[in-house]
């Protein structure tokens, strides 16, 4: 009769969204994040979470395989990193694997960067580093990043995202952008022939969330980034849903600075980070 192997808990968990042949391997970083629970159990939440954060890996990775095969070591930057989790499965599926490259957490919430860094130190990780910082204020040691990842980052966190991918002209810059309320409140007070479209406050809300990320892609083609926004996972995973992946191509591009101009004389309303076009 054939034996019965009892899985060790947390394999059967994960064992179908994760994308390695050896989920078993990344048990323990998983309970260590609190992503399973210590008898191996995955919550409706951390699930929902793990599919992003896995979704989004696997997004990134073939830009990163590309950055592999350049002669410096890449550097990557999570951005508004919460608990690292997106940092630490980047280093788990990606930079472990090919035994190159680094990652810098940046998180303004200290209490989160020091849990982060005890926690690289338990599991002996020694190619991530975390600052405890505003976006705004972070430079990552040596002044290069290559790819720059915002998961979520709060409101116009992610516009810092952006200037941050420019200030270190890093490659890649993937953004996938939460609540949004500078660009609703410029509406409130603009008359005009579209102001019907942002007349009532819902609308105004999700108009003011979408023309804030045509703004961020129109910011990044003029900065000579070829942008695509996608979903990142199924709407039942996220509300918060859309990808800016911009990779950088050339060094500026005219048309999509006039199309980004045109845009802004259209709406009438003139975001914060309109400054990284001066
Ligand atoms: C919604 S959480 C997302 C965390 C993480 N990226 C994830 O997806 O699990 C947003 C995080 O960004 C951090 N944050 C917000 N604004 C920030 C800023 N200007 N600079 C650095 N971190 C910021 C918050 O403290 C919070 O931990």
């Amino acid at each position: 009769m054939a034996k019965h192997h009892k899985k060790p808990p947390g394999i059967e968990a994960i064992a179908d969204i994760w994308p390695s042949q050896q989920p078993g391997k990344s048990v323990a970083l998983l309970k260590a994040l609190h992503i399973l629970t210590r008898e191996g159990a995955l919550n409706a939440d951390s699930r929902r979470k793990l599919k992003q954060v896995l979704h989004l890996t696997q997004l990134l990775r073939p830009s990163l395989e590309a950055l592999q095969t350049g002669p410096d070591e890449p550097v990557l930057a999570d951005l508004g990193a919460g608990k690292s989790y997106l940092g630490f499965l980047l280093h788990e599926l990606v930079l472990g694997p090919a035994g190159r490259g680094r990652l810098v957490s940046v998180e303004v919430r200290t209490e989160l960067i020091e849990a982060s860094r005890a926690l690289a130190t338990d599991l002996g990780i020694e190619r991530m580093e975390f600052i405890a910082s505003s976006i705004a204020e972070a430079t990552a040691a040596g002044g290069r990043v290559d790819m720059v990842a915002a998961l979520h980052a709060c409101d116009t966190a992610t516009d810092d995202a952006i200037r941050f991918g420019l200030r270190h002209e890093a490659k890649v810059i993937a953004l996938v952008p939460c609540c949004q309320a500078e660009v609703a409140q410029l509406l409130k007070s603009q008359e005009g022939p579209l102001h019907q479209l942002w007349r009532h406050p819902i609308q105004r809300r999700e108009l003011g969330a979408h023309i804030t990320n045509v703004i961020r892609g129109l910011v990044l083609e003029a900065h000579g980034y070829k942008v695509r926004v996608t979903e990142l996972t199924g709407l039942e995973h996220s509300l918060k849903n859309e990808l800016i992946l911009a990779e950088r191509h050339q060094r500026s591009n005219a048309q999509a600075k006039s199309e980004l101009d045109r845009l802004i004389d259209q709406i009438g309303v003139r975001p914060a980070l309109l400054d990284v076009m001066a």
